[in-house]
């Protein structure tokens, strides 16, 4: 890339910049998963109609064109979208259905899979609709749509088990005592054959992660810094999910809308290499002190903070020769 970073840690680097430009720097077919989650349409500043739909389902599919080129034949490219209602009236926007029929029918996209993230601690909203009428239900599912440049993504879900549940412990443990074996309705043989201890349970296609993650280290260092932290951060569970699914150590992740960097922090946990690209330069820079250690001194987080508002490019390794890795939490 011809660009200058923000700043660099032992895997990755965050710019800041326009993502659409910056994605254009890198070679063709080279990531290997692109996790983001684009600005939401009620968050643009203008009235939201059907114009303003439109416009932005344009300005989304040529970032999504981009990013078919960028990623590699067995790449994945995976969008975070938060529903959203029409102006004014309790009904539906249909926008994120509307892009990913985009994705895949202009740009050749496939559907490798449609996820769903409930995050069940989401206050209540739309208010109107919810709070004061009782109207409609609390939006809690956002659409996660898992996209792949061929129908063969690289993908092993045997990285992402799923924890049993106690009955499925209690089945490991004395299968025979559990119950006598039968055809269940579906005509599926539920033998011996389920008993067995793979490490965890398949996982399912609904996430179930609370945007509750303490973040103490960012929120802490951002209270420091004097900075707003970002309003609308990834619970590191949620890329941290695809990162390990989609992808091997060193492997390429971008986030293309990365604001405070939850993906670049998952990505250099789990040792891939990670780009990350974020128009606002002061969550560039507040998104930086998640991969100091806890240890340093204020000065110098505070030091490297305003390097990095003025344009300077920060070696985080500096500081910190070996990974900062921080732990996704269970
Ligand atoms: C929904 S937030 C992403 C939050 C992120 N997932 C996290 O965990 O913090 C979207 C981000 O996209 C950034 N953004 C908007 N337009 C952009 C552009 N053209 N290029 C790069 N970043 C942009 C916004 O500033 C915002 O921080």
């Amino acid at each position: 890339m011809h660009s200058v970073p923000s700043y660099k840690t032992a895997y990755g680097q965050a710019f800041c910049g326009d993502s659409l430009e910056l994605l254009s720097e890198l070679p063709d077919s080279s990531v290997g998963l692109v996790m983001t989650s684009p600005p939401f349409v009620l968050q643009r500043p203008k009235e939201y109609g059907n114009l303003e739909q439109d416009e932005y389902l344009d300005w989304m599919v040529s970032y999504g064109r981009t990013i078919k080129r960028k990623l590699r034949e067995d790449g994945s490219f995976v969008i975070d979208l938060g529903g959203a209602y029409r102006k004014g009236v309790p009904s539906r926007s249909l926008y994120n259905f509307r892009l990913l029929l985009r994705f895949v029918d202009e740009l050749g996209f496939h559907l490798a899979e449609d996820f769903y993230w409930f995050n069940p601690s989401k206050l209540p909203s739309p208010i109107e609709w919810v709070n004061k009428r009782k109207l409609r239900a609390k939006d809690a599912v956002n659409t996660v749509w898992w996209l792949s440049k061929t129908e063969w993504p690289k993908a092993d879900i045997r990285r992402v088990l799923a924890p049993y549940s106690e009955r499925m412990k209690k089945l490991i443990a004395d299968p025979e005592g559990f119950y006598t074996p039968k055809k269940r309705p579906s005509g599926h043989d539920i033998g011996a054959s389920f008993a067995s201890d793979n490490g965890g349970s398949l996982p399912s296609n609904l996430l179930n992660i609370p945007n509750t993650e303490s973040n103490g280290q960012y929120l802490d260092s951002c209270r420091l810094v004097n900075a707003s932290p970002h309003p609308a951060r990834f619970p590191a569970k949620l890329p941290a999910f695809f990162v390990e699914m989609l992808t091997d150590p060193d492997d390429l992740v971008v986030d293309i809308f990365a604001g405070s960097n939850t993906t670049g922090q998952v990505a250099e946990s789990s040792r891939r290499r990670w780009l990350a690209f974020e128009l606002d330069r002061k969550y560039v820079a507040a998104s930086a002190l998640r991969f100091l250690p806890g240890t340093l001194s204020d000065d110098i987080k505070i030091g490297a903070y305003q390097k990095i508002l003025a344009g300077e490019t920060v070696d985080l390794t500096s500081y910190s020769p070996t990974p900062t890795l921080f732990e996704i939490p269970a």
